[in-house]
């Protein structure tokens, strides 16, 4: 089953292009998105999303074109937590968490009610934030704005969830408890969930599928502890590195770059 099908999009701005891209992604599984910073990979959930409308071909969420979809219909089905802080209204945690419930409110009926309620707690809760329910988000920490952020997402309730560098401002501690966190949802409600990070470690480690990116093209597909080679590193962020897996946690060891051990010798030569 597929969650998502790009089917040759285009999209132009500025310099950047995404050019010609089709894609697969998954139903129920977990998802990476990967490739050096200005690769497209916000682009490209932003087109998912509907944020942004490709110049050209079509999207496709649970084989309906996403034109087709009426608005509160699509957010149900699709929750995004975008990559950079957004300009929230300055609210309460709890305030904020309830607007992941909005989709299904009806127009001129405001209120939540117990369903609503009872899903809220239950997202304040999964993020380990109700402990700051009554407190403004502006005066949570980087770390903790981000888990709040996460759980209105959970509150829309949808299929599938698309996160952009959800680790950001996470300590690595937090790294680990989001991605289990992620991991358990997708086991306990087969949520299709896709993310783009730059942890190539914890993207193979904790993703059943991953995509990777260049200059706004698709570079590879496929079981991500497979594609995390030496040569894929080579070929997608430049670099020289040995891949080793202990206990089945791929470790990515970079090799000294050439021009270092030049400036080694160098230094040496002049002591
Ligand atoms: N509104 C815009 N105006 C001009 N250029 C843009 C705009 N949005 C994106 N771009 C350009 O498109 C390219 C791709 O951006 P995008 O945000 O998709 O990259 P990314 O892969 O998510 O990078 P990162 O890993 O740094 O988040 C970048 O070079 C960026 O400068
Ligand atoms: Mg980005």
């Amino acid at each position: 089953m597929t969650a998502i099908q790009t089917d040759h999009i285009s999209f132009k701005i500025d310099h950047f292009q995404l050019h010609d891209l089709s894609l697969s992604i998954p139903s129920g599984k977990i998802t990476s998105i990967v490739g050096p910073n200005g690769s497209g990979k916000s682009t490209l959930l932003k087109i998912i999303s509907k944020l942004l409308a490709a110049d050209d071909g079509s999207v496709y969420v649970q084989n309906v074109n996403t034109k087709k979809y009426k608005t509160k219909e699509f957010a149900k089905t699709i929750a995004m937590l975008p990559q950079s802080k957004d300009a929230l209204p300055n609210l309460t945690v709890k305030e904020l968490v309830s607007f992941g419930r909005s989709p299904y409110k009806q127009f001129l009926y405001n209120r939540s009610n117990g369903e609503d309620e009872r899903i809220i707690n239950e997202a304040m809760e999964m993020t380990n934030t109700t402990k700051h329910k009554e407190h403004l988000f502006y005066h949570l920490s980087g770390g903790e704005q981000q888990k709040v952020r996460l759980a209105m997402a959970l509150a829309q309730k949808t299929d599938i969830l698309l996160l952009d560098e959800p680790t950001t401002y996470l300590d690595i501690a937090h790294q680990f408890e989001l991605m289990e966190l992620l991991q358990q949802i997708n086991e306990d409600h087969q949520m299709t969930i896709i993310m783009v990070l730059h942890d190539l470690q914890q993207a193979a480690s904790y993703s059943h599928y991953m995509v990777a990116m260049k200059n706004g093209s698709l570079v590879d597909t496929g079981f991500p502890k497979k594609m995390l080679t030496t040569a894929f590193l080579l070929n997608v962020y430049d670099i020289n590195a040995r891949i080793i897996f202990e206990e089945g946690y791929p470790l990515i060891i970079p090799k000294i770059r050439r021009n270092k051990d030049v400036y080694c010798h160098k230094h040496n030569e002049n002591k």
